[in-house]
């Protein structure tokens, strides 16, 4: 099997524990099972069997991912190993060899390269960067054909940080109704919104309406690999029935803590905590753009990503290598989530972390002569 190299995560993971500094990550900087468990569930955790439990999750588990959504009941959750096998299981679930779906950029671009890999054709359409970054419904219902099945995009945005409206949301949910095709949301970002304590979700909005989730990001628990998807029972059970091929399910010590960190109050507690650090970490890059030019963004709603934009006539993949290499900073290329001219500095980090990587871009760009 034939399949492209996924340039972000391979990047990562070839530079991301080497690096002075690694701003590469999107999320919240991690938190700690002392931040989750009380002493009594950790003594619990000491004596629970390590069996394979439930391989769609436990009922509890799943009722706690229910819960935070709206409308749903634990028969529409599957637990999942990440969000990213969510998003392949959903996908190998809905299209097939031959298909067509709908790739929303800048994006992950997880399923973009699943889709060339099984075959799936895929059509890139762009968000519009001087409309916040909000979808072209137009443009999307153009790109819609006979063999299409599905519409992807991710909601908040990686890389831009930026969210849907309400209603760019509902025409997304109203476009997927009226032509039969399935809107997947990848939200593994909501509850990363800096501003708000409301996390939206665009489930429930639609008959064809799929999310997928997780703690990697807004929760600070990327090392739990635990993510959902989210959608009607049918899809869910075929979904189910997929991962017995892929991972049979998650592990049972994950599912344990996972549950916790869902339930109130450990989910709120969770939640304000990465608030802060990305409020703290945003207001750091504010202040580092700040009068300077050839340099801007969108400011990011959610998530620990500044999708900064430049004016120098530099690919942006060498524009980072440079960086990594001259100054030990690593930051992410716009090419690596479909368009160029950007850069994408993670701030969810360590304040001290933030400040030394910043000051390490704006060494390179005082020294690398090309620049200037
Ligand atoms: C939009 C998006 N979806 C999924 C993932 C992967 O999530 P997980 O670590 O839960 O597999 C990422 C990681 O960066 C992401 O940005």
């Amino acid at each position: 099997m034939r399949i492209p190299t996924f340039i972000l995560e391979r990047s990562q993971t070839l530079y991301e524990n080497d690096v002075a500094i690694n701003l590469t990550e999107s999320g919240v900087h991690p938190a700690a099972i002392s931040d989750i468990l009380s002493e009594a569930e950790l003594a619990e955790l000491a004596a629970l069997p390590l069996g394979y439990g439930y391989t769609d999750g436990t009922p509890s588990l799943r009722d706690a991912v229910a819960a935070w959504y709206p409308g749903a009941g634990s028969e529409n959750v599957l637990i999942a190993h990440g969000s990213s096998e969510a998003n392949l299981l959903t996908l190998m679930a809905l299209a097939e060899r031959g298909d067509h779906i709908i790739v929303v950029v800048p994006n992950f671009m997880q399923i973009d390269g699943l889709a060339h890999s099984l075959g799936i054709d895929v059509t890139q359409v762009a968000l519009r960067p001087g409309d916040d970054w909000q979808p072209d419904i137009a443009a999307l219902e153009a790109a819609i054909g006979p063999r299409t099945k599905l519409i992807t995009l991710c909601d908040p945005n990686n890389p831009t940080g930026t969210t849907l409206t309400q209603s760019s949301r509902r025409a997304l949910a109203e476009l997927s109704d009226r032509t039969g095709v399935w809107l997947h949301v990848d939200e593994i970002y909501r509850g990363s919104e800096i501003d708000a304590v409301d996390a939206p979700t665009i489930y429930g909005m639609g008959k064809r309406v799929i999310v997928t989730g997780g703690l990697a990001k807004s929760f600070g628990c990327p090392g739990l690999r635990m993510g959902w998807m989210i959608g009607p029972q049918a899809l869910v059970a075929e979904c189910h029935r997929f991962q017995d091929y892929t991972s049979i399910g998650t592990g049972v010590v994950s599912q344990f803590i996972a549950e916790r960190a869902l339930r109130e109050p450990v989910r709120g507690k969770l939640l304000s905590r990465g608030r802060h650090i990305l409020a703290a970490g945003r207001q750091r890059v504010a202040k580092w753009l700040d009068g300077r030019d050839g340099w801007s963004w969108v400011v990011p709603q959610a998530s620990g990503m500044a999708f900064l934009r430049y004016d120098m006539d530099v690919p942006s993949e060498a524009f980072v290598d440079g960086l990594r290499r001259a100054k030990g900073v690593f930051v992410c290329a716009g090419s690596w989530f479909g368009i160029e001219g950007h850069i994408r500095v993670g701030f969810g980090v360590d304040p001290h972390h933030l400040e030394s990587g910043l000051a390490g871009i704006d060494d390179y760009l005082r020294e690398e002569r090309s620049f200037n």
